[in-house]
């Protein structure tokens, strides 16, 4: 059986991650469709189109896509692509698992670290509702409801359950944002009252980045609103060797789209030097949501053999490989 999947290559150094996770899931043998759609800078100046028809279309007759980053511009221009496609298919949860790879040199190498965040992806302060009230003085709408607070602690919770996880740790500030992060820690406990078996903690986000740094070890499984859950994966890939080695999944009722916590790498674009570990390790969350779990076995394991042998690593891991050197060592491994 062949899988329809849109594969999305994205700018930056999108198309280089891209193709060689594209590379690295053929090499498993799963047979996949790939269908390509152009989505960055170019495409969404030239049609005018936030979210081009042409990207919607081929997720929705695939219902899978593996995302390479798209560039968003800094305090102004068109809006991120990124959101509006969470928004638009409605991508509620943004998982993200964090682990330690074998041979990675990190300030962390003597701690076993493996935590999944569970980001909510559709509301808070990403809601894009701003305003200039008057000339220097602006407004920014931090959305919080019930429904996808609850709908992102049941993702949680379920998982936890699924995966045999023993902890869920709650992250917040509602001793400031006693209404918004209020109702997010409100619907975080009513899930969690359903679920005894499973250690629930709660944590303000200025405590939580300290204790991530402090004693990354104590953390399960993590659930945060939409900001917090960005700033805390950006730190938590840090513990790990950054954000060249870890993936995401957003997930919908519908759709699934894979792709990297990193962006767009501007500074080492078109290069050939950046990590593609990030890229397939999300293939391998793809490929377990595609049911093909030997195969995404395989493809970890090729991963992690790869950096165990610390031969053919990238820069950014300490290693001198490029991404083509190490796409052909994880194939090489995949044997
Ligand atoms: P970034 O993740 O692109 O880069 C941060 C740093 O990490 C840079 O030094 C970069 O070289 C390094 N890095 C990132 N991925 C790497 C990889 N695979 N291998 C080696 N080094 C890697 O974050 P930044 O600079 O904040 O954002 C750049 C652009 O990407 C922005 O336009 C931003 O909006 C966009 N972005 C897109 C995302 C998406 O499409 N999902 C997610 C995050 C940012």
């Amino acid at each position: 059986m062949s899988h329809p999947v849109t594969l999305i290559p994205g700018d930056g150094i999108g198309p280089e991650v891209a193709a060689a996770a594209r590379r690295a899931v053929d090499a498993t043998g799963v047979k996949i469709e790939w269908e390509t759609a152009e989505l960055n800078a170019d495409v969404i100046l030239k049609t005018g189109e936030s979210l081009p028809k042409h990207v919607i279309e081929s997720l929705d007759r695939t219902r899978v896509g593996l995302k390479g980053p798209v560039t968003t511009p800094i305090g102004g221009g068109y809006t991120s692509v990124n959101v509006a496609l969470r928004k638009r298919l409605d991508l509620f949860a943004n998982v993200r698992p964090v682990r330690s790879l074998p041979g990675v040199v990190t300030r962390f190498q003597d701690v076993e670290i493996d935590m999944v965040i569970f980001r909510e992806n559709t509301e808070d302060l990403y809601s894009g509702l701003e305003h200039e009230v008057v000339r220097d003085v602006v407004t920014s709408l931090k959305v919080i409801t019930r429904t996808a607070s609850i709908r992102i602690a049941e993702y949680a919770f379920r998982f936890a359950e699924s995966a045999g996880r023993k902890k869920v740790t709650a992250i917040h500030k509602a001793n400031i944002m006693k209404l918004a992060d209020g109702l997010f820690l409100r619907c975080a406990r009513e899930v969690a009252a359903r679920y005894p078996h499973i250690e629930y903690t709660e944590l303000i986000v200025d405590n939580a980045a300290m204790q991530l740094v402090i004693r990354p070890e104590q953390f399960d499984l993590l659930l945060l609103p939409n900001l917090y859950g960005d700033i805390v994966s950006d730190l938590a890939a840090g513990l790990v060797g950054g954000l060249g080695v870890v993936p995401g999944a957003n997930m919908g009722e519908h759709h699934a789209v894979f792709e990297a916590v990193h962006g767009s790498a501007p500074d080492i674009a078109g290069k050939g030097v950046a990590n593609p570990t990030a890229m397939m390790l999300s293939s391998v969350l793809m490929l377990i949501h595609l049911n093909e779990h030997a195969a995404a076995k395989r493809l970890q394991s090729a991963i992690e053999k790869v950096y165990a042998g610390r031969r053919h690593m990238t820069r950014d891991v300490g290693g001198t490989a490029g991404t083509n050197e190490f796409t052909e060592a994880v194939i090489a491994a995949l044997g």
